[in-house]
């Protein structure tokens, strides 16, 4: 569901350029949940390099901002496998979850959402967790259910590497691997 990679960064912080997507709720007129941001330039370049070339159109690069205390338990849109960079992470816990009952389980689509779904906690099981810190890097299989809580009022923020839908996990974590071996 996920996997701590045996790598640090050292990527500044990035504010908000380009809107590329976001997935959230307006309450009471504050507009909370993620949001994805344009990188391009020599830090799109640095996270590309990462990855084998031979993969790299397999590969989009992005920069997130959560601002909601909590994004409730979903699988992401249009994208398999996502390889976060952590900046700004304030103890934020990632959850992954199981259904308790495959096919009896309700689901929320958003307007913005194509394949993504937004799920009840109250309908799964609680499989793992991980808080990260800032200068790490975790592969996180998105296409498995997840939620972020965080107790704090911060934003947290990450460069995300995300793979199509079509590369799994596995293969993933294999190519990035493959990618850290020629450093
Ligand atoms: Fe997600």
């Amino acid at each position: 569901m996920f996997t701590k990679l045996d790598l640090t960064h050292d990527l500044p912080e990035q504010g908000p350029t380009e809107l590329l997507h976001q997935f959230g709720k307006s309450i009471d007129g504050n507009w909370l949940g993620i949001s994805y941001y344009k990188v391009d330039g020599e830090i799109e370049e640095r996270l590309k390099s990462y990855i084998p070339e031979k993969y790299r159109s397999f590969f989009q690069v992005n920069y997130m901002i959560i601002n909601s205390s909590y994004i409730p338990p979903h699988i992401d849109d249009k994208i398999s496998t996502t390889i976060n960079f952590y900046v700004n992470t304030a103890d934020a816990v990632t959850r992954f979850f199981d259904k308790k009952q495959v096919n009896q389980t309700s689901s929320e689509k958003l307007p913005e959402q194509s394949n993504g779904r937004i799920y009840k906690s109250e309908d799964l099981n609680l499989v793992s967790e991980f808080i990260a810190k800032p200068k790490e890097v975790y592969l996180l299989d998105v296409q498995k259910l997840h939620s972020v809580s965080c107790s704090k009022q911060e934003n947290r923020t990450s460069y995300c590497l995300q793979s199509h839908i079509g590369i799994s996990y596995e293969k993933c974590l294999e190519i990035f691997n493959a990618g850290l071996a020629q450093w």
